[in-house]
């Protein structure tokens, strides 16, 4: 039975649930919630975005996030979705060259989520490590299965999909994207996150507690 308590997620708890991932470089990327006032900075990362990777990214024309969305983003919990922001150290200075959401639906056990990586990040084994991240957050919430879905020509995310195993098959509805879903059940002992930590240690998700390895 799942047991996720939304009070987990608060304003002044967040950084308890950050990351740090190690590159294939070396170098290290720190994954963390979006924080209430981290509107500006989500809104200029994606405004950064080539056209083409916001469009594959929104799956849409729009030039920049919708208020809707930035104020979802920055709620992180609220209605089961949960928004991340990947950092790298360039020059001393903490910059987002990555972000993605993901949404949680107990009653399936699925989450959903969408991703990009900053043009000038891509290729570097960034968008494979927070992929990785989420497949352990969405874990810990209870979720069995990750779910995304992308435009047919993006061969980019359907390379990193293949990467990570996922398994692909038609999205439902729509035949110009393709859908790929991979089943998380023991797949995290190999890629430990805190929100993981935190689940076996409080009853947030009694789910996570029965996949005990
Ligand atoms: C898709 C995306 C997230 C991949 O992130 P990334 O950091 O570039 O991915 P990685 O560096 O971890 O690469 C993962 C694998 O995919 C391959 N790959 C990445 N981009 C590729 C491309 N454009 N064409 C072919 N293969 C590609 C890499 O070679 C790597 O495989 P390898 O380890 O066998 O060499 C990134 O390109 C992106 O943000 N695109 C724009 C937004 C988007 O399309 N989001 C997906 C919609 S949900």
């Amino acid at each position: 039975m799942f047991a996720f308590d939304p009070q987990q997620f608060r304003a002044d708890n967040l950084g308890s649930f950050t990351d740090v991932l190690r590159l294939k470089s070396g170098q290290s990327l720190t994954v963390r919630f979006v924080a209430p006032h981290d509107a500006d900075v989500l809104q200029s990362y994606f405004r950064n975005l080539s056209q083409m990777s916001r469009g594959n990214r929104l799956m849409g024309a729009a030039s920049e996030l919708p208020p809707s969305e930035i104020d979802k983003a920055t709620h992180v919990g609220a209605h089961n979705i949960f928004a991340v922001v990947a950092e790298m150290n360039i020059d001393g200075t903490n910059v987002v060259v990555a972000e993605a959401r993901y949404a949680f639906d107990a009653e399936s056990s699925n989450a959903e989520f969408g991703i990009s990586v900053g043009d000038d990040f891509q290729g570097q084994g960034i968008g494979s490590a927070l992929l990785s991240n989420l497949e352990c957050r969405t874990a810990a919430l209870g979720a069995e299965r990750l779910i995304g879905d992308t435009l047919r020509n993006n061969e980019g995310m359907i390379a990193l999909a293949r990467r990570l195993g996922y398994a692909f098959k038609p999205t439902p509805g729509d035949w110009k994207q393709v859908r790929f879903e991979k089943t998380l059940v023991r797949l995290v002992a190999d890629i430990p996150c805190e929100s993981w930590r935190i689940a076996a240690t409080t009853s947030f998700s009694a789910n996570a507690l029965s996949y005990a390895f």
